[in-house]
Order: C-alpha cells, then sequence, then structure tokens
C-alpha cells in the first residue's frame, strides 16, 4: 500500500501527478481554509504533508498523528512549524529555500517603487476622476537612484535585493547577525553597519528577516524614533517583525515618511488603521507568488516529501535530528 499524505491547499496539477506516483493522497484543490481541528483530523493517518505558512503544525497536532513522518513546507520560511516537537517525535520537516529569491526580490523592489512613487495612492486618485489638470509640483515622491538602500537581514534574498539597487546607483547599507565574508561585500557592493547606523542612514530600509521570537517588533517606536522622517520601511519577510501600532503612529504623524507592507501582524486580518492611509501600499502575502515561482516551490516540496518517505535524502531537511528517533 502507498504512503497516505495530504497535499493542505490547492497546488497546480503537475504536483498531485508527481506525488501520485510514489503515495495515496489527499488534495485540497477545493481551496478550501481548514480549520486547526479539520487539519489535525485529515492529517490523523498520513504519514506525510505538504504544507504552506498558514497551516500550524504545533506540538499538539504532531503528537496526535502517530503516522507522521514529514511536513514539508512550500515556503522558505518555516515559523508556522514547531521545530523542535517535530523533531521530539521523530517528524521530518522541510523548507523551500533559493527557489523564491529573485522572485521575492523583484516584490521587494516593486514594493519599494510604489511607495517610493506613490503609484497606488495615485492610481486610485486617476481612478477616482481627481486628477483634472497636470500640475508642477503634484504628486511629488521620493529619489530612488542614489538614496540609501537599508537591508536588514542579509541572506540570499537580501543579496538579490542588494544586487538590483546597482542599476539605481545606490549605496547599500546591510545589518546581519553575521557580516558578510569580505569578498561577497565586495562584489554586493554592500556595506556592514550597526543596526543604530542602518536605521539612521536608510532611505529605505527592507525588511529580510526570518521571524523568530527574538525578532518580535524589532521595528517598534525605538526604532522608527531612529528613522529619517523621509525614510520608508519595506516589509517583505513576516508579520510580528514590525510593531504594527507602532508604524501607523509614525506613519500618521509623518516621522516617516511611507511603508510599502506584504506582511501584517495577525494576517490576513489587518489593522484596519492601514487602510485609511495614503503612504502605504499594501500587498497581500504576495513575496513570491509568480506562476514559474510557486509552481518551482511545490515541487521542491513535493521532491522532500518522496525523499522523506522513501528512505531517501531530504534536500531541504531543517532538523536533521528528526532522523535519530
Ligand atoms: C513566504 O512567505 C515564504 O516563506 O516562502
Amino acid at each position: 500500500m502507498k504512503p497516505r499524505v495530504i497535499v493542505t491547499r490547492e497546488v497546480f496539477d503537475p504536483v498531485l501527478d508527481l506525488l501520485r506516483e510514489h503515495f495515496d493522497v489527499e488534495d485540497n484543490q477545493a481551496d478550501e481554509i481548514w480549520s486547526g481541528e479539520t487539519l489535525a483530523r485529515k492529517l490523523a493517518d498520513k504519514e506525510g504533508a505538504l504544507t504552506t505558512g498558514t497551516d500550524r503544525i504545533d506540538a499538539a497536532l504532531v503528537h496526535n498523528c502517530p503516522r507522521l513522518k514529514a511536513v514539508c513546507n512550500m515556503a522558505v520560511g518555516y515559523n508556522n512549524i514547531d521545530l523542535a516537537a517535530c523533531t521530539a517525535v521523530g517528524v521530518m520537516a522541510t523548507n523551500t529555500p533559493g527557489v523564491l529569491d529573485d522572485t521575492t526580490a523583484d516584490m521587494a523592489w516593486a514594493l519599494l517603487l510604489a511607495t517610493a512613487r506613490r503609484i497606488a495612492e495615485s492610481d486610485a486618485w486617476v481612478r477616482r476622476g481627481e486628477w483634472k489638470t497636470w500640475g508642477f509640483k503634484q504628486r511629488l515622491g521620493m529619489d530612488v537612484h542614489h538614496a540609501t538602500l537599508g537591508i536588514l537581514g542579509m541572506g540570499r534574498i537580501g543579496r538579490a535585493v542588494a544586487q538590483r539597487a546597482r542599476g539605481f546607483d545606490m549605496r547599500v547599507l546591510y545589518h546581519n547577525r553575521n557580516p558578510l565574508p569580505e569578498e561577497t561585500e565586495r562584489a554586493t557592493n554592500v556595506h556592514y553597519v550597526s543596526k543604530v547606523t542602518l536605521l539612521r542612514e536608510a532611505d529605505f530600509l527592507v525588511l529580510l528577516l526570518p521571524y523568530a521570537p527574538e525578532n518580535h517588533h524589532c521595528i517598534g517606536a525605538a526604532e522608527l524614533a531612529l528613522m529619517q522622517p523621509t525614510a520608508m520601511l519595506i516589509n517583505i519577510a513576516r508579520g510580528g517583525l514590525v510593531d504594527d501600532a507602532a508604524l501607523i503612529a509614525a506613519l500618521k504623524s509623518a516621522r516617516l515618511a511611507g511603508a510599502g507592507l506584504d506582511v501584517f501582524e495577525g494576517e490576513p486580518a489587518l489593522n484596519p488603521e492601514f487602510a485609511q492611509l495614503d503612504n502605504v501600499v499594501l500587498s497581500p502575502h504576495a513575496g513570491s507568488a509568480t506562476h514559474a515561482t510557486r509552481l518551482k516551490m511545490a515541487l521542491l516540496a513535493a521532491e522532500n516529501l518522496i525523499a522523506a518517505l522513501t528512505g531517501g535524502d531530504p534536500p531541504n531537511l531543517l532538523n536533521p535530528a528528526a532522523g535519530d528517533r
């Protein structure tokens, strides 16, 4: 009998075709939103799962799934998975690094440019029929070229964002737990600075940190107060890194010029004040959302699941110690 697996959200047909070569697959092509209880019930007799960042895989869940051996997230982030709990019960967890770097970096730039040049606000203004005459001082934005780009969290996506800044002749500063090797800094044209210097000097600050409890509200009122009032914040990483209430206060009081946000605390619920602000561009957690990249992510997750359940080495195993159980 083939191992039983579940795919928690709608995916592309070739992904299901590949999985069906190896497994008895329960899919969710209707893309229903399952409650935690529904997910737990459906997972209880499965050996593996293809999950997304919206599926909460916690200790209670994995303890109730005695057959479960692998949870393969179709995302690079995995803060939805309790890795320690998975390891404790021998459940392998995997993610999809690498395949979404360029697409997510493109999205960071889309948000940065849209925020700097007030694209969403102007689009709405034109649609409302409020453009009556061309004006010399109309809809003035911020220059991106030759400005200072700050990157907080310098992994693969950060480097892809930095690489794109070359075309805009920007100065690129970054802060990270560990600085990059000097030759990588030189090749990428980025300069390591303290977090305080980054906050003070960035015209555009892009967040690219993974979410972890120690990063919770790493941008709050105190950090926003260090930024220039002309600066703009771009969050393409995770909700919870930014204290959204503090950000709204800074945007309302012109302490900060603008924000481009792909992620929110408690998403998809949104602090309703965001929608009242003209100086924000809002996007529904869509950093990796292109057909080509989402297909690569799902196929990579499937490859991990197949390896995990057929005695192979999952290429993106996050908790090798799970194998010790
Ligand atoms: C998306 O947020 C991801 O982590 O891939």
